[in-house]
């Protein structure tokens, strides 16, 4: 989704703003542009495509311009082209605006501007922010920075802002509510952008500015205020992320990088943690209200996408070991359905970006009706991390494949330390369950790095089935949620439509599709419905359907029935879907590849939701 970078300082900005611009390409977008001064004019450089599209169109230009604004724009309002991209002029070409999040007043703004008399060159709700801006200056004769004040007062919806005016060329204004901005601060040297990855090869020292607030910016000074013009102190907070772990470090795509991290990145989200040996199991971020997540009636869960579905995986979890009911919802559907929360409801709220706008909208629903939230985010100092009162961070580290892959395992490894605890402190497990499944937990690191052994495996069974159009993925019990993210991912990057279904649900539907030419996979571990997968494997095989197994290891009765076997590591039932799913990602990756698609950044897909 858009992405935002902006640079005051003394070196040259543009080469910094493209640059961070590419950093944030993971986000999905559409079209790029810049904005500077030049000659001490504002210019725009804009295009439909890619950044190197825009560098292509900047060609030999060399801008010496010390500030620069720069955008990526998923499109919302307007089809992308080169006259919606951003950034967009005001009506007198003194401003340029770029804009992240949707105005949802701007249809009213934009008729009252065009009864005035002005014109509008794109379809965009961001062109009309910035001549509204501009018109309330002139008319109240203040400041650029009171103007944006009082427009931010009136404008309705999401917004990340910066703003460059050719009379203030040494200034940058920003302004936040509900889109992310985050400010690094070097020596006399400022770096915006909507998530922290551009910043982090210049500075670790970051603001991450809060909804409603503005900020007025020069090389020497930040000065951030609410937009009720109250000056506050900026909350400054050191990075704790490297450069390597935002580039590839030698894989093909940062799908594949990320995938292939798993045992680390689960390692990383164990560390300190839990431990074993003692018993140990702490989550340092739920303390306060630890109480009322163990006494709750029942517990929420928000999210989207992946998210959800790791949702699903601990609704099975929570509910088998501590005995409280779960409802696991899609964040988009909670908050319009005048859903019933009471006080003392507990929601967990899940997501990687931490800035989904449903999973958001959802917390502050549920918030608002007195539910105490836990958040499970990665990006650190993100919206809902902050939104939420209390959580744990996944400490997967970077995902910039568009596909969700490490931070499906490590939101796992969250949300069974939580479950697990509560499980203990309720005494709805006994002490060997517990130790049992402490020391299952400790092995899941080293049994996804067995599991990615499968690799070269997968790789040729993705090369019989690439040109597969439809696939079918099929799982009961916790590998059930494991069948939807196998074909979420394989839809996701290869375009090939792919449906999960609980396996035992097949016969009322998707069994109407199975012929030859369609390949069924099936999530069959050694638990306790085995037996019922693999008659579903038989029906399956009765119809043609061409059978691919994710099995355990040493199974012998499925080898006998499924063209192609995958065996994974044994582990406990309630861990296997960290494990289950390493095979599926995979194969969706190689076919991806293999279809030439763009697999760290799929067509249409944004990694960070941050509109409805
Ligand atoms: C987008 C991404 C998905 C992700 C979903 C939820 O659709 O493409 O990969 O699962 O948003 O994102 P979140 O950041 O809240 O987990």
């Amino acid at each position: 989704m858009c992405g935002i970078v902006a640079y005051i300082g003394s070196r040259k900005a543009s080469p910094i703003v493209i640059k961070g611009l590419k950093r944030l390409e993971y986000r999905g977008y559409d079209s790029a542009g810049i904005a500077l001064i030049e000659d001490s004019s504002l210019s725009i450089y804009k295009k439909k495509g890619k950044v190197t599209d825009l560098e292509s169109h900047l060609g030999n230009l060399n801008p010496q311009s010390t500030i620069c604004i720069g955008h990526t724009r998923w499109a919302t309002h307007g089809e992308p082209n080169d006259v919606n991209a951003h950034p967009h002029f005001s009506a007198s070409g003194n401003l340029a605006i770029i804009h992240n999040g949707i105005i949802e007043n701007y249809s009213s703004i934009k008729t009252d501007l065009q009864n005035k008399g002005y014109e509008f060159k794109s379809d965009t709700d961001s062109e009309v922010f910035i001549y509204f801006i501009e018109d309330i200056q002139k008319r109240n004769n203040c400041s650029l920075e009171e103007a944006v004040r009082l427009a931010l007062i009136k404008i309705v919806g999401a917004y990340a802002i910066v703003i460059l005016s050719e009379d203030s060329p040494d200034t940058l204004i920003a302004a936040r509510k509900g889109s992310p901005l985050v400010i690094g601060i070097g020596k006399n040297e400022f770096f915006l952008a909507s998530d922290a990855t551009p910043i982090v090869e210049y500075t670790n020292e970051v603001v991450y500015m809060n909804d409603q607030e503005m900020a007025i910016i020069n090389k020497d000074n930040l000065i951030i205020k609410t937009t009720q013009d109250v000056e506050t102190t900026p909350y400054i907070q050191t990075l704790d992320m490297e450069l390597d772990t935002i580039e590839k470090g030698g894989y093909d795509h940062f799908m594949l990088k990320e995938i292939f991290e798993q045992p680390r990145s689960v390692g990383d989200c164990l560390r300190g943690r839990l431990n074993a040996d003692t018993g140990h199991l702490v989550l340092g971020g739920i303390r306060e209200y630890a109480n009322k997540l163990e006494n709750t009636d029942r517990i929420l869960i928000a999210a989207c996408g992946t998210s959800w579905h790791a949702g699903l995986v601990a609704e099975y979890f929570i509910e088998e070991f501590c005995r409280i009911p779960v409802e696991v919802e899609y964040a988009s559907e909670f908050r319009y359905r005048n859903p019933v929360i009471k006080e003392g409801d507990v929601m967990i709220a899940i997501s990687q970006s931490g800035e989904t706008a449903d999973t958001l909208a959802a917390i502050e629903l549920a918030k608002s009706k007195g539910a105490i939230i836990f958040g499970v985010c990665n990006v650190v100092g993100s919206s809902i991390a902050r939104a939420s009162h209390e959580g744990a961070y996944t400490h997967a580290g970077p995902e910039i494949g568009v596909a969700s892959t490490k931070a499906f395992t490590a939101q796992l490894t969250v949300l069974f330390m939580i479950g697990l605890r509560v499980a203990h402190r309720k005494g709805t497990i006994s002490e060997g369950q517990y130790r049992e499944l402490l020391v299952e937990m400790e092995q899941v690191p080293s049994k996804i790095a067995k599991a990615l052994q499968l690799n070269e495996q997968i790789e040729c069974i993705a090369d019989l089935f690439k040109d597969a159009r439809n696939f079918l993925y099929l799982g009961r019990g916790y590998n059930f949620p494991v069948a939807l993210e196998g074909a979420l991912k394989l839809k996701e990057i290869s375009y090939i439509h792919a449906e999960g279904y609980p396996a035992a649900e097949m016969k009322h539907g998707p069994i109407a599709l199975i012929d030859e030419e369609m390949p069924v996979v099936f999530i069959a571990t050694n638990d306790s419905s085995y037996e019922k997968v693999v008659s579903n494997i038989q029906e399956v095989k009765a119809r043609k359907g061409k059978v691919i197994a994710v099995v355990t290891e040493g199974d012998t009765l499925i080898p006998e029935m499924a063209e192609f076997v995958i065996e994974v590591p044994a582990i406990h039932h309630a861990l296997m879907p960290m494990i289950s799913v390493i095979p599926l990602q995979l194969l969706s990756y190689h076919i991806a590849v293999m279809r030439g698609c763009n697999v760290d950044q799929p067509r249409n897909l944004a990694k960070s939701v941050t509109v409805e």
